[in-house]
């Protein structure tokens, strides 16, 4: 296919060369495009050496083939790597001033947008409400890394890996990204993390189209995932597992029910996604790292009181999606090996975040899977899961095949972090019990009542 590689005048530039490589390996015709500012970072010999296209930066250059139309049309996925917080704000304003603006208003392909620049940068509502727009538009926004930075300094606004990016990019292409959210509204007045505007929703209205809602969570708002992540192989194939979403959403309905505001991040379920109602907002997403941007976004655009990690989370991907199906061999009797990379831990992310500064919730609440085993049981696996995550809170479910997933009956621990101590409740019965008695422990937390 003909991909479109926007490039930005970051420092991150040469790690575009890389991704141009790697799409090129792949198959594909790859058409460089950076902006003037790209080009004082990385040379254009370099670009069309990799493509074997001419660099073209402006509108005015082949004129007479009306470039950034005939660009746009021919287009079948356009990457922006790196996004520059400029580039943001001019995709985000509908701006058409070079070449790479201009293809992509013109475009009707998907569009996979990877930005990279400081902390401050990133985290400046100006720029994040240009990614909630641009998000708005239906274009996918692959949340940066947390790393180090253009000199001795690290935090979030690294570029993601080549490979990271490659990814994402072809499951945008493969439509393996659902873009089918029942409220995604842009709502750039919100758009922010700190400021008069949040405290102003704090003290008053913050449930949109209603009302404060009343109860121990009245006022407050959640941010839930359910489900379980689907990682692709290729287009009919993936890997995933067997959470049924139902814990999560019960989740969700028990916060909704105690007054809270709440955002559910909803990956594959087994059950129907809940009604729309008021307070609530169900935002779709199919793999682990469209969780990991998803989750970032709902911390990032208002502030949330409670992050309650219920989805079950692919710790591994395909090392490589293949765009074609898989065929086996007739003549060969042995089978594909697939290579498996790590999924980023978005629990321990946001953790980190936390500790860091960054948008992050008062309460963070993990879910744990354990099949216990001859050396350690389901408790001892939780105690230690709670210290290397470091939430606030641990559910710890025991699985096996008839044990938890699908069923609508649940038996968990609940590890609260209380100082250096760890409070522990069993919790036996309905998956409506669990998410109720654990409402019932977020709301009486300390950090929830400081809020
Ligand atoms: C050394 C250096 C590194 C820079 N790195 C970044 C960066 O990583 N991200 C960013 O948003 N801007 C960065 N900038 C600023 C951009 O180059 C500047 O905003 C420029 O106008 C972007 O143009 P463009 O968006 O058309 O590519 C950097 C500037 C310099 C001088």
């Amino acid at each position: 296919m003909r991909i479109i590689l926007g490039i930005g005048g970051g420092i991150a530039a040469y790690k575009a060369a890389m991704l141009l490589r790697l799409f090129s390996e792949a198959g594909h015709d790859v058409v460089p495009m950076p902006t003037d500012s790209a080009l004082r970072f990385v040379g254009a010999p370099t670009f069309e050496a990799l493509s074997g296209h001419p660099v073209r930066v402006s509108v005015f250059e082949d004129v007479e083939t009306v470039n950034h139309v005939r660009q746009g049309e021919q287009a079948d996925l356009i990457v922006v790597a790196p996004a520059t917080a400029d580039l943001l704000a001019r995709l985000a304003a509908g701006r058409a001033d070079d070449l790479l603006t201009g293809t992509v208003l013109t475009a009707t392909c998907p569009v996979v947008i990877a930005p990279a620049m400081h902390t401050q940068m990133w985290e400046n509502p100006a720029t994040r409400r240009n990614v909630e727009i641009l998000r708005g538009y239906g274009y996918t926004v692959v949340e940066p890394a947390v790393g180090r930075l253009t000199g001795r300094d690290s935090g979030a606004g690294r570029l993601p890996e080549p490979a990271e990016i490659r990814d994402a990019a072809l499951a945008a292409h493969a439509g393996t990204r659902p873009r089918a959210t029942a409220r995604t509204e842009v709502r750039p007045q919100t758009a922010g993390h700190a400021g008069p505007r949040a405290d102003d929703e704090r003290a008053g209205d913050r449930t949109p189209g209603g009302p404060r809602r009343e109860g121990p969570l009245g006022g407050r708002r959640v941010v839930v995932t359910a489900g379980g992540t689907r990682e692709p192989l290729d287009p009919v194939r993936f890997l995933g597992n067997r959470s049924s979403g139902k814990q999560g959403i019960a989740v969700a309905r028990a916060a909704l029910d105690a007054g809270a505001e709440v955002t559910l991040l909803l990956a594959h379920t087994e059950v129907p996604a809940p009604a729309e109602e008021a307070g609530l907002t169900i935002r779709s997403v199919g793999t682990a790292l469209e969780l990991r941007e998803a989750v970032f976004a709902a911390l990032a655009e208002q502030p949330a009181d409670a992050l309650v990690m219920t989805a079950a989370v692919a710790d591994f991907r395909p090392g490589a999606y293949r765009e074609s199906k898989i065929k086996k061999d007739p003549e060969a009797t042995d089978a594909p090996v697939i290579e498996l990379v790590r999924n980023p831990d978005i629990l321990r992310e946001v953790v980190q975040r936390r500790g860091e500064g960054g948008p992050a919730p008062a309460l963070i609440v993990g879910f744990a899977a354990e099949t216990g085993s001859e050396e350690a049981s389901v408790a001892e696996l939780g105690r230690a899961k709670l210290c290397s995550k470091g939430s606030d809170v641990l559910v710890v479910n025991q699985v096996g095949t008839d044990l938890v997933f699908g069923s609508d009956r649940t038996a968990a621990t609940i590890l609260v972090r209380r100082g250096s101590e760890t409070e522990e409740t069993d919790v036996a019965g309905g998956k409506d019990d669990l998410a109720r008695r654990l409402v019932e422990l977020m709301a009486s937390h300390p950090d929830m009542r400081r809020r």
